[in-house]
Formats: structure tokens, sequence, C-alpha cells
């Protein structure tokens, strides 16, 4: 396959705006509700646990699929397809180009470019959400250690995901306002699973 049909692949894939169809199951608009983002946080606070753990898995398997599909058969050409299958998710063509914040699918492109950053990732992630309760921060947080972690690798893994990381960071700017002025909204993950 040409770089150009992988990088398609990666996009169309990440496009799948799954958050969104997983909430419509359960017949919640997610654009209308909570923070309004197309994310399986937002899910995961909207319509409960299942539904957005559900949600989490599939934008990440939308991401790690294409990424670990092109490593294996073209090599280099998986750190576009990682990037792209993020884009995919943030800019879906699907919801006209109006997605989510890429951070359930930047972890899945970590499974398949080093399975290692995908555990720091929880490590790191799971404690921080569990303590703060802010998502947005432990997810910022997070994605920046790991972008600057990744160099430890090499410099195209530490490039790939210092920029999915501003990426993501991008898309959080509402997120940053309302850590600000304490306006951030908290998701109790432990009080969702008990519901
Ligand atoms: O995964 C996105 C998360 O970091 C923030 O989501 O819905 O609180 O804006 P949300």
């Amino acid at each position: 396959m040409t770089a150009f049909l992988w990088i398609l692949f990666g996009y169309l894939c990440g496009s799948i705006p799954f958050s969104f169809i997983i909430a419509r199951l359960k017949g919640i608009d997610i654009t209308k509700v909570g923070s309004g983002n197309v994310g399986g946080t937002n899910v995961l606070r909207n319509a409960g646990a299942f539904y957005g753990v559900l949600s989490m898995i599939l934008d990440l398997l939308k991401s790690f699929i294409p990424t670990y599909l092109a490593l294996k058969y073209s090599g280099n050409i998986a750190y576009f397809v990682a990037f792209f299958s993020v884009i995919g998710h943030i800019y879906p063509i699907w919801l006209k180009f109006k997605g989510g914040k890429g951070v359930a699918s930047t972890v899945g492109t970590y499974f398949a470019l080093n399975p290692v950053l995908a555990l720091i990732f929880y490590l790191l992630w799971l404690p921080l959400t569990l303590t703060t309760k802010y998502v947005s921060l432990a997810s910022i947080t997070t994605l920046s250690v790991i972008g600057l972690l990744s160099f430890i690798y090499s410099p195209k893994l530490g490039i790939l995901n210092v920029l999915l990381a501003l990426l993501s960071i991008y898309k959080h700017k509402s997120n940053i306002e309302r850590l600000l002025n304490k306006t951030e909204r908290k998701t109790d993950i432990v009080e969702i699973f008990k519901k």
C-alpha cells in the first residue's frame, strides 16, 4: 500500500466517532451534554461506566489498529499513520470536523509503537485522575510527560508524541481556562463505577 493510502486509512479509522455512536445507543447526543466533547470522559460522566469505558476502548482501538498494521507491513510510515489517526479523531469527516481531544486515540498509538509508554500513561493518568478528579488535568499532564519521555526511545517517537501532546493541549484550551478559574467539571470515577 502506498504511503498516501496508509495515511488515508489511518485518518478514516480515527474519524469513526465511537463516543458519539455509543452515547447515541443510550439516546444521548454527546455534543449537547456536559462538556459537549465527543470523548470517553464525557460519555463516562453522562452515560455511565459501561458506555464510557466502551467508548474509551473503541477510541483507542481505532488508532491502534491502523498504526499497528502500518508498522508491521510498511515500517516507518506508521509514525504518520499514528499522527493522522489522532487527527481523524479530533477532526472527523463524519462530524463536520468537530471531534474530541485525542487522549484515548493517542494512547492507542502508544500501544502500537511502544506499549511501555501506554503502561506508563495509565500509571500516571489513573492516580492523577483519582486524586484530583480532573480528567483534563491528568490527560494534559500525562501526555506531556510521555511526549518528553519518548525521546529516550528515539527522536522520531519523541517528535510524534510531543506533537500529539501539543495537539491535545490545544484541544483542551477551554478545560485549561476552566481549571484556571476553578470551574472545571470534576469526574469521580469511583462514584461512577459504584452506580
Ligand atoms: O479525554 C478528554 C478529557 O481530558 C477531558 O474531557 O469532557 O472533561 O472536556 P472533558
